[in-house]
């Protein structure tokens, strides 16, 4: 019996960029790699995509990427159950008891559906709910199922989803309390590396479109670490690490005296092209491994619906369980 569990998804929108590098696919792998003991549940969370995805051969091309990016950065699929989410159909049931569990105004209290709902309002709709579907709205809802139907003790996670775990939390507590108690209530687990900025110095998202994919050409990782925003202070001129992208980003792939080193060479008045060229050189050291395993998996897909197939075996056998528990609890078969 494996001790604790940690569960994590990751949206199939696109290829993942160097934030959700940083952020959650190495420590998550870190975790799994550190805790032998604890069953590690890493998915693709493709139902989620559907919320704004209107295209098959995109959804299936970024289901693929979310899941080469995985394997390439080293998820053992042997020792970590890795599987997509339209592939283990006991979500949806959950999601659908979750559902009528949960007051709706919580829902509108979300992040997401208030962002949108904003972003209305600052276009002046007439119809504030202008272009939100009711997967949008229910997008906490699906999650609370992938979290609760693995009995998780643990979600890794960036900051940004912490609001999500909660939800999560208070349906689960909210059954407990109602029902003889059948789910496992989950916390965040929250890594030590903050949310990385992006090329204009926002947080780095693909919607803000400030994003470094994470395996692009060697040449364009090149291209777009040259177009990251700094200060205008000339070569020769000391530079301040406190307010450099250049730095922030360094600081997460190099080692702690090759950091020491280039807080020096800041001093030193380091040129913004010179500091570039560095950065490039550590972040392309740690990536450019995996991405020739990337690109091995996005030429193989059948090896990579194989290696997901069983997961899904895996992660159905589980979910079978946990929801046979539930049903009898809540309505009685
Ligand atoms: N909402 C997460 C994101 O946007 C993805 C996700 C879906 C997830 N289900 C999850 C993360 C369950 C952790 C646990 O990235």
């Amino acid at each position: 019996m494996k001790t604790k569990t940690f569960l994590t998804g990751i949206k199939a929108t696109g290829m993942p960029h160097l934030g959700n590098y940083v952020g959650a696919i190495r420590p998550a792998i870190q975790l799994a790699q550190e805790n032998p003991e604890s069953l590690c549940i890493y998915f693709i969370a493709d139902y989620h995509a559907l919320t704004s995805i209107r295209n098959p051969i995109q959804y299936r091309e970024y289901v693929y990427e979310v899941a080469a990016t995985w394997l390439a950065c080293g998820l053992d699929p042997k020792r970590v159950v890795f599987y997509k989410q339209s592939d283990v159909p006991q979500i949806f049931e959950l999601t659908w008891i979750l559902a009528c569990h949960t007051p709706k105004g919580d829902l509108n209290r979300a992040h997401a559906y208030k962002a949108a709902i904003q972003k209305n309002e600052e276009y002046n709709k007439k119809d504030l709910e202008h272009g939100i579907n009711a997967g949008l709205y229910n997008y906490p809802v699906l999650m609370a199922a992938d979290i609760l139907l693995f009995d998780t003790s643990f979600v890794p996670v960036g900051k940004d989803q912490i609001q999500h775990v909660e939800m999560a939390r208070s349906m689960a507590q909210r059954i407990n309390q109602t029902y003889k108690e059948c789910l496992v209530e989950p916390q965040e687990h929250i890594g030590k590396t903050p949310l990385i900025s992006g090329l204009d110095g926002r947080k780095m998202s693909k919607s803000y479109e400030n994003h470094i994919p994470l395996f692009c050409p060697e040449k364009r990782l090149k291209k777009l670490i040259n177009k990251v925003k700094t200060d205008s202070s000339d070569p020769g001129e000391p530079k301040d690490t406190s307010d450099s992208i250049i730095y922030e980003i360094f600081q997460c792939f190099a080692n702690p005296e090759e950091v020491k080193d280039l807080e020096k060479s800041y001093q030193e008045g380091i040129s913004w092209g010179e500091a570039k060229a560095l950065l490039f050189e550590k972040v392309n050291r740690e990536l450019s491994p995996f991405r020739e395993k990337y690109d091995y998996y996005m030429n193989h897909q059948d090896e990579m619906d194989q290696i997901l197939e069983n997961g899904s075996i895996r992660a159905k056998e589980i979910a079978d369980k946990v929801l046979a528990r539930v049903r009898e609890s809540i309505i009685g078969f």
